[in-house]
């Protein structure tokens, strides 16, 4: 559980929280590059850490996040003209540039240098990998793109997914770090009670967590007969990203849950291989506004017959089951002070405590050291069977860590 008090800091991320200024420190994905399509192309809405913005792709290719709000009697720019390196307010014509100068302001007289005085704010962004990435912290502390193993694999051999979830963020990452879940919410029943998970049937996972480099590595160790022991180790990366341990398969998962504001955030996930393509998977199906059609408003289309046969939830979809959960824990954001947590939250527990220490030193002034070492997010997750005397650390290294940070 977390006091009230906690609670408020670590979800609240508006401009002036403690939470939201940590999250200003680094990079947000925050929309999908193909959202932005090509030179001149509509503005896009995009809200981030509760601040309403509207973003844009210039004539030579750059991309724009600007405050939606004109700064002359404020309009929304999002009904702008994105015309000539610039844009343009739809309701007097005053016209921005990407670094939010004034660049033109057609109703007042030519020798008025009064769009001189005028700045709209503007945040630096960034298209790499699939994403649009946005900054929105103090110039002077800039940091780097954290370095992701995706961002430099060819483009078959990653797929860029985002929906909108409706809840606070940390619901969802808080999802991601609980290995202890997988069985029962994305699990199977039959004639005889409920399925292995992964062809593991261990359910009391024995949890483990470091504080690392980039965040917490969360250790989850099942018993996988005589000799082995099974285990999935999930990176915890500061501040909201998650790479999901999948077994079997050779494809990872990186997900980010990117604030909106307190009560909704972007899901971004991508899957990607080193070595091979990757063939187009939804993640979750959603309409032109990247909601889910699976939603609260329509049970997720829960079917209970099928509960009852052949599915632990009976809804349809690994990622829309978590929806299901997340969205509503007592609500869009969860009260912790009335939460039980026992030894398999441990990894959800690990995670509050390295969130909460960072804000409160950044607090009292100090700043994050991970945005600006891009290379510790050079990493994979891992899930596999090893012999019981192998230690999960060894397996780490040897396996999740790509080959400068070993
Ligand atoms: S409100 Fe935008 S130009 Fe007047
Ligand atoms: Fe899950």
């Amino acid at each position: 559980m977390l006091s009230k008090r906690d609670n408020d800091l670590i979800t609240h991320v508006g401009p002036g929280t403690p939470m939201g200024e940590l999250m200003r420190r680094y990079w947000l994905p925050g929309l999908l590059s193909s959202e932005l399509p090509e030179p001149d192309c509509a503005p896009v809405r995009l809200r981030l850490l509760g601040e309403d913005l509207v973003a844009f792709r210039t004539t030579s290719g750059a991309v724009g996040v600007l405050d939606t709000y004109c700064p002359h009697r404020n309009a929304n720019l999002f009904w702008g003209r994105n015309e000539e390196e610039g844009l343009r307010c739809v309701y007097h014509g005053w016209k921005f540039n990407v670094d939010g100068a004034c660049v033109d302001m057609p109703n007042e007289p030519p020798r008025s240098r009064f769009a001189e005085k005028i700045q709209q704010t503007s945040y630096p962004a960034v298209d790499r990998g699939g994403f649009i990435w946005v900054y929105m912290g103090p110039p002077e502390k800039q940091p780097q793109i954290p370095n992701f193993e995706w961002l430099d694999v060819p483009e078959t051999h990653r797929n860029v997914h985002k929906r909108v979830q409706d809840c606070n963020w940390l619901q969802n990452l808080e999802g991601e770090v609980d290995s202890s879940h997988a069985p029962f919410l994305h699990g199977s029943v039959g004639p005889d009670g409920m399925q292995p998970y992964n062809a593991n049937a261990d359910r009391q996972p024995v949890f483990q967590v470091l504080d690392v480099d980039f965040g917490v590595a969360i250790a989850a160790r099942r018993e996988a007969g005589p000799e082995e022991y099974y285990w999935r180790i999930t990176p915890f990366m500061l501040p909201f990203y998650t790479i999901v341990p999948r077994a079997r398969e050779t494809n990872y998962i990186w997900t980010a849950a990117v604030p909106i504001d307190d009560l909704t955030m972007f899901g971004m996930t991508v899957i990607w291989s080193p070595d091979h393509p990757v063939p187009p998977n939804p993640v979750v199906d959603v309409d032109a506004n990247f909601r889910a059609k699976q939603n609260k408003a329509n049970d997720y289309l829960i079917d209970r017959e099928l509960q009852k046969t052949s599915s632990f939830t009976g809804i349809r979809g690994v990622r829309v089951q978590d929806m299901a959960v997340q969205e509503d824990q007592r609500g869009p954001l969860s009260e912790r002070s009335r939460e039980h947590l026992g030894a398999s939250d441990l990894g959800v527990i690990a995670t509050r405590r390295m969130l909460l220490k960072q804000l409160k030193a950044l607090q009292k002034g100090q700043e994050p050291t991970q945005p600006h070492r891009p290379d510790v997010y050079h990493l994979r997750s891992l899930a596999l069977n090893a012999p019981r005397a192998v230690e999960w650390q060894e397996l780490m290294r040897e396996h999740m860590l790509l080959a400068h940070q070993r």
